[in-house]
């Protein structure tokens, strides 16, 4: 059947309005007047500074002599590094800008884990970044695992209210016995309290912090329905303002030593990390409003019990 001009015309006239909705829906800055920036608490760490290959050598490239990494997935491999160290609790972040253009079945992850060191009981704390197809936008993923309960995917999804191809944005991570939280420009977007209901799952041994770039064609595209396409490589994600702070594990003793606890700036029992503020929580609202599309927590279908901490959930 050939195609009719007013269709191709209201097709126009609705791709137009979609993108108009998607740039209105961007540059909607949350400057509330007290926000803690978390990320100017710490110094920011070069790659010779607590990192190390993960894999993808070859495709590692550091500038700004490591404070920049650029991590690049081309047709031959992806890419990633490691912190050398493996902490228990603590504040974690980087700041990523991600590959522009079609990038779908690009994934770009900053997340912890303990898998090598626990194959069947691991724990896991996830920010995943996933490419597009044509006129879509990247997506946030995050989730969790503890004690190997990858059998429940504890996904949020949300989209961004920035454009994350243009600028450096950071992603950081609260750990401690008090809670998870997922933060985005400073802006908590997920928090995971240590209660009850989640503690069997609660993520509770040492973990390594990772940064990648893979190909998640088969994971991220429904099953590689639109699977990466090379002609566009390489796909380079940029991480910058590397922080990491908390509880070191010694290796040999499996005892993890804490910072100082009382110092303000303490992540693991300081006030500041250890309950969300007023002002936090209402960012932490605005994000969930706005931007979550996503909660395990609503669906349904796929769950015929919600997991226990879903009760009451937001
Ligand atoms: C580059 O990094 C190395 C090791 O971290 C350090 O010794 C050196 O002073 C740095 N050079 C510059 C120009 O910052
Ligand atoms: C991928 O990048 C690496 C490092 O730059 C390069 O050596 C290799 O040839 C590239 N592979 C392909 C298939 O382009
Ligand atoms: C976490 O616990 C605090 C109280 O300690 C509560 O105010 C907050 O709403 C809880 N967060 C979630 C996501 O349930
Ligand atoms: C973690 O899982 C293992 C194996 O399933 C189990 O033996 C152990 O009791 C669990 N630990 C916690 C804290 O639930
Ligand atoms: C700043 O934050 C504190 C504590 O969260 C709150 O009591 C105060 O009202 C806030 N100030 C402004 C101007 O919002």
């Amino acid at each position: 059947m050939s195609r009719f001009p007013g269709e191709l015309l209201r097709a126009g006239i609705f791709i137009s309005c979609f993108v108009f909705v998607l740039s209105s829906s961007r540059n909607v800055n949350y400057t509330p007047s007290n926000l803690t920036h978390l990320t100017d608490l710490f110094p920011h760490r070069t790659f010779a500074q607590g990192f190390s290959e993960f894999f993808g050598g070859p495709n590692i490239q550091l500038t700004n002599n490591g404070s920049y990494v650029n991590l690049m997935l081309n047709k031959s491999s992806g890419s990633g590094f490691v912190s050398r160290d493996r902490y228990k609790y603590g504040f974690f972040s980087t700041a990523i800008k991600l590959p522009s253009g079609y990038t779908s079945g690009v994934v770009v992850a900053f997340y912890m884990s303990n898998a090598d060191n626990f194959p069947h009981t691991h724990d896991e704390i996830d920010f995943e970044l996933l490419g597009h197809e044509k006129r879509k936008e990247w997506i946030l993923q995050t989730n969790l695992y503890g004690n190997g309960s990858t059998g429940t995917g504890r996904e949020e999804k949300f989209r961004l209210w920035f454009d994350p191809t243009e600028e450096f944005h950071q992603y950081s991570i609260i750990w401690n016995d008090y809670h998870i939280v997922f933060l985005v420009d400073n802006i908590p977007v997920r928090e995971v309290n240590h209660s009850q209901a989640i503690s069997s799952i609660y993520p509770s041994k040492a973990m390594s912090v990772y940064a990648t770039i893979w190909d998640g064609s088969q994971w991220a595209t429904h099953g590689g329905k639109y699977p990466v396409n090379y002609k566009f490589e390489p796909f380079v994600a940029s991480f910058g303002e590397m922080e990491m702070e908390g509880c070191i594990l010694d290796p040999t003793t499996s005892v993890a030593s804490c910072p100082e606890s009382g110092l303000s700036i303490d992540p693991v029992q300081g006030e500041a990390f250890a309950k969300l503020s007023q002002q936090q929580n209402m960012g932490m609202e605005w994000a969930r409003k706005r931007f979550m599309f996503y909660s395990y927590c609503k669906d349904a279908a796929r769950f015929k019990v919600l997991p226990p901490e879903c009760n009451g959930a937001k």
